[in-house]
């Protein structure tokens, strides 16, 4: 451990996770989370008023038990990290309202950093600092994004994302369509690996010739949950019974295709020889096993740091906010608002 590094505290409460960390150059000091999503399985989907209600109440038994379980007095932390967007409005504001009490009561630097880009920057924690250049894939129930990363801190290109719904979502919504419990996308999964996935050819969306100009890193998977809803139903007006498995397979190896395609593509074009996979979606089993595949054949290093550090998690923002303050990035001002559509391109604010 670089004992020298600045201690930052990560704040994490874009969705329904309310997460607490403490970093150290890249070393994870303690990671803890409280989550709501037992409160919003009933519903289907994250109410944002019933996720900005749990966490503030979490937020600062979340703080406490970080401190505690690392040992770390408030007074020894250096700077504040929290999620300034992409998210839900109001579980951000909770999250950057509990951020600047601390950074106004410690009189530490705050810093309001891009939660996407956490995904990715957490894998420093786990596989150690970033080459020069690296790709990044992240992928969640909220986002699917492919990102060029030429300094994790400072200078990050968006090259594509979905232009409609995120893998994870999709995979929700077909697991909602075949009558699986929310979220569906683990449970899909585990059917797919009992299926066949070329029983069914489903459409690979944005992949015609017609697409390689504007949408080349770009995905749609609506277009294909579209394609799994009317055949199940064709299936079912026939009085014939849905074969789930193969439904499952065929559609989950619709989707990580073209997830794999065009990143392997992007890697290429750019010359990145390491790729980065991060988000709740990359736990998905037909992913790591086709983005192994396709990397080991291109001669890509592959790197998904273990699925707790892929879901939702203050260590995924406390690693962005190290890189940042070791960068010698200017802090944000207080006074800074939350950005629900916070760009991609922006690292913090
Ligand atoms: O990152 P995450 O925990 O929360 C968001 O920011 O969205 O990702 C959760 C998403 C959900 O859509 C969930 O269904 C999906 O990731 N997911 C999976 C798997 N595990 C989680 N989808 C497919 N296969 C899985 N094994
Ligand atoms: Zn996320």
């Amino acid at each position: 451990m670089a004992s020298g590094d600045p201690l930052v505290l990560g704040i994490e409460t874009s969705c329904d996770e309310t997460g607490v960390a403490l970093v150290r150059g890249n070393e994870l000091l303690v990671d803890a989370t409280a989550s709501s999503m037992d409160e919003h399985a009933r519903y289907g989907g994250i109410i944002p008023e019933v996720a900005s209600r749990a966490h503030l109440e979490a937020m600062i038994p979340t703080i406490g038990k970080a401190l505690g379980q690392a040992d770390v007095d408030l007074s020894e932390v250096d700077a504040i990290a929290v999620t300034a967007g992409p998210g839900l409005v109001g579980p951000l504001t909770i999250g950057t309202s509990a951020a600047k009490a601390l950074a106004v009561g410690l009189n530490k630097p705050l810093y309001g950093v891009n939660h996407v880009i956490g995904h990715a920057a957490v894998d420093q924690l786990v596989d150690g600092e970033f080459p020069e250049r690296v790709m990044a894939l992240v992928v969640s129930g909220g986002h699917s994004s492919l990102l060029l990363v030429d300094d994790v801190a400072t200078k990050v290109t968006e090259l594509g994302s979905t232009l409609d719904d995120a893998a994870g979502e999709a995979f929700d919504k077909v697991g909602r369509l075949l009558g699986l419990p929310y979220p569906g996308g683990p449970h899909i999964d585990r059917l797919a690996r009992e299926g066949d996935p070329e029983a069914i050819r489903f459409p690979r969306g944005l992949t015609a010739a017609k697409d390689q100009e504007k949408h080349a890193y770009d995905f749609s998977f609506s277009g294909l949950k579209t394609a799994v809803a009317r055949w199940v139903e064709s299936c079912r007006d026939s009085g014939r019974e849905v074969p789930v498995g193969d439904v499952a397979a065929s559609f989950a190896a619709a989707v990580v295709d073209v997830l794999t395609a065009k990143t392997i593509a992007a890697c290429r074009r750019h010359e990145v020889e390491t790729l980065v996979v991060g988000g709740g979606f990359s736990a998905n089993s037909q992913l790591r096993e086709l983005a192994a595949k396709r990397c080991a054949e291109a001669g890509i290093d592959l790197r998904i740091p273990p699925i707790r550090y892929c879901t939702d998690n203050g260590a995924m923002i406390a690693a962005l906010g190290s890189a940042v303050v070791r960068a010698g990035v200017a802090p944000s001002s207080l006074d800074f608002g939350v950005d629900s559509q916070m760009p991609l391109t922006t690292v913090s604010l």
